[in-house]
């Protein structure tokens, strides 16, 4: 009957959040934004690392049963270290997401895209490594894209000449096959699959992450048996009104408004 914990550096792990609220509607579900901290993508490894434990820490006090990191430069820069340390399961978007990408090239040339961090930390092209070692992958930083989509610059020829221009390389390595390595990204999906022609094929992890925390739970008969719907709640460290605004339109809904909480 415990709640579910997810947390992002901010608003976009809504993106995972809203399939994990899809595929498990009787679960509580707890989201905590580190909105006051935001962006990830661009601090350096220790200080991710410490905004993750702390994040955990906060969820933790929430008394929830599995903790979800929906956040690519948490999972990719800090999960691996700090992973062993909890006893609660932490689920990260990185491995759903290779290996559905590892599932579906033919040419076996992989792109990978997302914030700095996510980019240097090369999680991504490991795991695709340990995978197949045969899978050439290039990886390239978009850090223009999460301030696009927090401004609902989502299409028109800015946004396409952006893309065109951070793509350019995974065009000339012909991949088939792109991750978008990043929470924001889903939503500019259309723009860059007009760049990257829809022959490629462009993996978006959050349905295969809410499979792997479902599977988790029910392997683990942590599955909540209740039959109504479960109750939502949302944490942010700052600026709840903001975050209210950009949740609608993350989830395409207004969701009960988030409480702001202090020094998590
Ligand atoms: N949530 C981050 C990610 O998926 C993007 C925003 C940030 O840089 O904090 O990498």
């Amino acid at each position: 009957m415990q709640p579910i914990g997810v947390f992002d550096s901010g608003v976009g792990g809504l993106t995972v959040a809203k399939e994990l609220f899809r595929q498990l509607p009787n679960e509580d579900i707890i989201y905590f934004g580190d909105t006051a901290r935001v962006p990830y993508g661009i601090k350096s490894r220790e200080t991710v690392i410490r905004f993750s434990i702390e994040n955990i820490l906060f969820l933790l006090k929430q008394n929830v049963k599995l903790i979800c990191v929906a956040c690519n430069t948490v999972s990719s820069v800090a999960l691996p270290e700090i992973k062993n340390h909890f006893r609660v399961p932490l689920v990260g978007v990185i491995t759903p997401a290779v290996r559905e990408a590892v599932y579906a090239t033919q040419n076996k040339r992989v792109g990978v895209i997302g914030t700095k961090g996510t980019v240097n930390s090369r999680t991504y092209e490991n795991e695709i490594r340990q995978l197949d070692p045969e899978v050439k992958v290039t990886a390239v930083a978009c850090p223009l894209f999460v301030p696009l989509v927090e401004e609902g610059w989502t299409k028109g020829e800015v946004v396409i000449d952006v893309v065109k221009k951070y793509l350019e390389p995974l065009k000339l390595a012909r991949v088939d096959t792109v991750i978008l390595g990043c929470t924001h990204y889903p939503l500019l999906k259309p723009v860059i699959e007009e760049v990257m022609g829809e022959k490629v094929a462009l993996i978006d992890s959050a349905k295969q992450v809410a499979i792997e925390v479902k599977k988790i739970l029910s392997g683990e008969n942590m599955l909540n048996k209740k039959s109504h719907r479960g109750r939502h709640q949302f944490y942010v460290s700052d600026n709840p009104e903001w975050f209210n605004g950009m949740a609608k339109s993350f989830l395409g809904k207004s969701v009960p408004d988030a409480k702001k909480v202090n020094g998590v």
